[in-house]
């Protein structure tokens, strides 16, 4: 008999897993765990740099919160793997990440990195501590709030479809980060609104604490966004290339002839400018393809699109006219500053011959232009449809 109950709570423990596999955790809550066990030591437990090994070994482990606000994505990816040790910019010395800083490249997945930058961002950025343990939180948010705030706590809850509510995006660091943890705890106590129930009575204080913690980390920064001076290349609809091409490839400004964007994507095009509007990303410009489909998306979402020749598709040019485009459009990328951020709509090829990788639609580049036509790659960014 205990041999049974054994097997059976070993096999409801296995679906359990199996059922937490299927939903990403959020990346800065699976970092912190990370960063508890292999980089704590040394960097500390608020990324200060004062951790006891480091006092132990007599080395200065740099304070993260300050060092990687100028630092992209794919540069810290090369710093923690120790890819790239000599080649990191605006270092003193001869550039060099000392070899006191431990290479991670065989011990993490590149998953795994990326979630370690996702906790290190959230480090150096929220302006929020935590109080409480978001293990706990984690589970007690599965267990109560996910069915209407979301397995990833983006809003999307089974009950949204079922009962017309619109939960907050605790993903959005745009909207969570004005309210302080006596904020969000009080809203968990005392509910709000019409659907937010009160959970005074049926969860302890830690348990809110640990929620408190756990809403924190599902916060996903989009890089460095907020504060501007960054290229976003956005990729436009699909043409038609195949199944008519002379219409598609046709030329007509009025966009009367050519193919045009459906009501769908219309409504996706407004979506997605919703998304940068509420996340806070400032829009300084928005350059596009010439084609009526990009035109269109970067219209609907951004209401402003200039069309430039050197954004057309770059598939059927003749290899010259395609290589003096890219040039064109790496100058401007290159040489671009200012207080927002430039966005460019363009398409697939175009963007693949930017960043050597193949570019699924509903996902965005971040470029980090370093002078004339140089820029270094921040990352590739999920839009949430
Ligand atoms: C044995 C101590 C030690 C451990 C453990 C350690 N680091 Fe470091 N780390 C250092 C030292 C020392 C430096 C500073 C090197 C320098 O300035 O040349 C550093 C520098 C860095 C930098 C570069 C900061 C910059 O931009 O200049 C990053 C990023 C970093 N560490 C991340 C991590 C992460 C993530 C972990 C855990 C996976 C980790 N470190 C674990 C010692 C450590
Ligand atoms: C029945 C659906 C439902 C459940 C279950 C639910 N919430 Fe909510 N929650 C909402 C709605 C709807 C709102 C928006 C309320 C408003 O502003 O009118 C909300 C708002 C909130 C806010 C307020 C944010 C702010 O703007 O102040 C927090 C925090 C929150 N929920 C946390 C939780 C936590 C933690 C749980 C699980 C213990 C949970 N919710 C369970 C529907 C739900």
């Amino acid at each position: 008999m205990k041999h049974m109950i054994q097997s059976v709570t070993s096999i409801a423990l296995l679906i359990l897993l199996i059922s937490d596999v299927t939903a990403a955790l959020p990346p800065a809550f699976e970092g912190r765990k990370l960063y508890i066990s292999h980089c704590l030591l040394c960097h500390g437990i608020d990324g200060k740099g004062n951790g006891p090994l480091a006092k132990k070994m007599q080395i200065k482990a740099k304070d993260l919160t300050a060092a990687i606000l100028s630092r992209s994505d794919s540069a810290l990816q090369q710093i923690i793997t120790g890819e790239a040790r000599d080649t990191v910019s605006d270092r003193p010395g001869h550039g060099q990440i000392s070899e006191d800083m431990p290479k991670w490249g065989n011990v993490f997945s590149l998953d795994q990195i990326n979630a370690l930058i996702a906790y290190l961002r959230f480090l150096s950025t929220s302006r929020h501590t935590l109080t409480g343990d978001p293990e706990l939180g984690f589970r007690v948010y599965r267990k109560y709030c996910s069915i209407c705030h979301g397995k990833e706590g983006d809003g999307k809850g089974t009950m949204t479809n079922l009962i017309g509510i619109k939960p907050i995006d605790h993903t959005n660091p745009h909207k969570t980060d004005k309210l302080t943890n006596e904020d969000l705890a009080r809203s968990i106590i005392d509910g709000k609104g019409r659907f937010m129930p009160a959970w005074r009575d049926i969860l302890t204080k830690r348990e809110i604490d640990g929620l408190v913690s756990y809403i924190r980390l599902l916060y996903q920064v989009w890089g460095k966004l907020e504060a501007g001076g960054l290229v976003i290349v956005l990729r436009s609809p699909t043409m038609e290339t195949n199944v008519e091409i002379t219409r598609s490839l046709l030329r007509d400004t009025s966009c009367k002839s050519e193919e045009n964007l459906s009501e769908k994507g219309k409504a996706r095009a407004i979506r997605i400018g919703k998304q940068f509007k509420s996340r806070g990303v400032p829009i300084e410009h928005v350059l596009t393809s010439p084609h009526c489909l990009a035109k269109e998306t970067a219209t609907f979402a951004f209401g402003q699109a200039e069309p430039v020749e050197y954004l057309i598709s770059g598939e059927n040019l003749a290899e010259d006219q395609a290589e003096l485009y890219t040039s064109q459009l790496e100058e401007k990328i290159g040489s671009f500053s200012g207080k927002g951020n430039l966005i460019i709509v363009t398409h697939e090829s175009n963007i693949s011959t930017l960043s050597f990788q193949f570019f699924e639609e509903g996902n965005f580049l971040v470029l980090m232009p370093i002078g004339e036509n140089e820029y270094e790659e921040v990352g590739t960014y999920k839009l949430t449809d």
